[in-house]
């Protein structure tokens, strides 16, 4: 019996006692480990080695229509990059933008266009006064900082298992005309591994904000990282949109960092035509173009969507092992003791748990003195601040399996001592 709900104080003293002699033998063996971002393992990178031979000295570099890659031009991308991004998206080729090595920058950029430039012939963001951006929480942290970055308001929307709390994004999106837009990862969310269903993204298509230059930001950074074999499917938000003339609500993005390599791989996006017209002067005013050879080779690489999927089941095999370990980890530990509730994801790089409130802070700390570095608490809150002290974002793909077992020993023993001393 290991609840500590049902336990007198004698026994949670002497449970703590025992557990604090664990956690200074835990400290004593000096482990460095480093879990705080999700960052693919090195034998994970090793996986797109050969992509490097793709192109040398000796290579053709010229794209499909002739163009040689290692020079200037050819500001949205090369052709070939722009149709693999699109069927990784689901869109036509000439709604997309292959880019750099970051679909993260892409969505700062985005964002940064429609603060000083503004979008749908409205006034720039940044001239309408205080601006507001639902951000669904738990939440990914760098998106969250873009916003506060920006000096918009961040409204944390809550997160139900099919996505965000509609009915709060919809009473907030269709009011307030100072409620510009709202991040999405549709699929296995950071941290949540949370699946948006079919009808989240049908309200989500369905909306009709009160601001005109409203945008929806769909980050689909997780769209083909499967842990099952059999993935997991959503509705395509731009279908959805156009069927209702919403076509200009979403900007999506996608990312190759971690199907080869993190980094050093391509980002898209694609949107409406009417949005792609602002995106492509943009984007011909600030570059003389992107890496194309980076482009061309990673097109080369993986050729089309059937290949970005019989590669990411290798990332699987290497990655699934490490999110069972966690989950039975937790399971060992806690199957009896309700102080803490994860969520077993299909995909994804996260495995998101909730202690009880005013725990999270603590056990990161005890973690970090015992040589385990999570995520800060709080990161997948707006403003860094978690109401409830509650949620850590588990990050196991870096570490090998042996590495994960011994973090995963501490984390647990540092999540029971961080509750006990709560509750005693
Ligand atoms: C949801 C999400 N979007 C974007 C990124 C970063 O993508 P990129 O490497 O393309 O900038 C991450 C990285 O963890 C992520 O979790």
């Amino acid at each position: 019996m290991n609840n500590f709900f049902r336990m007198g104080k004698n026994e949670l003293l002497e449970q703590k006692e025992a557990l604090n002699l664990k956690y200074k033998e835990f400290q004593k063996l000096g482990l460095k480990l480093n879990m705080s971002r999700g960052v693919p393992s090195t034998e994970q990178i090793n996986l797109s080695a050969k992509m490097l031979d793709c192109i040398n000295s000796k290579s053709d570099c010229t794209d499909e229509n002739g163009k040689d890659c290692r020079n200037y031009g050819g500001a949205y991308g090369i052709p070939e990059a722009r149709r693999l991004l699109a069927q990784m998206m689901n869109v036509n080729e000439e709604n997309v933008i292959a880019g750099g090595n970051s679909s993260l920058q892409m969505m700062f950029d985005a964002v940064s266009m429609f603060m000083t430039h503004g979008a749908s012939g409205c006034p720039p963001w940044i001239k309408q006064g205080k601006i507001k951006f639902l951000c669904p929480a738990p939440g990914y942290d760098r998106h969250f900082k873009i916003s506060e970055y920006f000096g918009m308001e961040l409204i944390t929307v809550n997160m139900t298992e099919n996505g965000p709390d509609m009915d709060m994004v919809e009473n907030l999106v269709n009011s307030d005309p100072s409620v510009k837009g709202i991040w999405c990862v549709p699929k296995y969310s950071n941290p949540q591994g949370i699946v948006y269903s079919d009808e989240t993204v049908k309200r989500l298509a369905s909306l009709q904000p009160r601001a005109k230059d409203f945008r929806i930001f769909w980050d689909n950074a997780y769209s083909v990282h499967d842990l099952s074999a059999t993935p997991i499917e959503i509705l395509n938000i731009m279908d959805e949109c156009v069927k209702i003339h919403n076509e200009n609500l979403p900007i999506m993005f996608c990312s190759l960092s971690k199907i080869t390599l993190a980094g050093a791989a391509i980002a898209g996006m694609a949107c409406s035509g009417d949005n792609l017209r602002d995106f492509k002067l943009r984007y011909s005013i600030q570059s003389v173009g992107p890496d194309k050879v980076n482009q061309l080779r990673h097109v080369r690489f993986l050729n089309d969507i059937e290949g970005i999927r019989n590669h990411m089941k290798k990332h699987r095999k290497i990655l699934e092992p490490k999110f069972s370990l966690v989950i039975n980890k937790l399971k060992e530990n806690f199957s009896d003791n309700p102080v803490i509730k994860w969520q077993n994801p299909k995909g994804g790089y996260f495995v998101s748990v909730d202690l009880l409130d005013g725990c999270a802070k603590r056990t990161v700390e005890l973690c970090k003195n015992a040589g385990v570095i999570l995520t800060d608490a709080g990161a997948t809150y707006p403003y860094g601040v978690d109401p409830k002290d509650s949620n850590i974002r588990i990050a196991p793909s870096f570490p090998d399996l042996k590495e994960l077992s011994l973090a995963m020993d501490i984390f647990c023993v540092s999540v029971k001592l961080s509750c006990l001393e709560k509750l005693l």
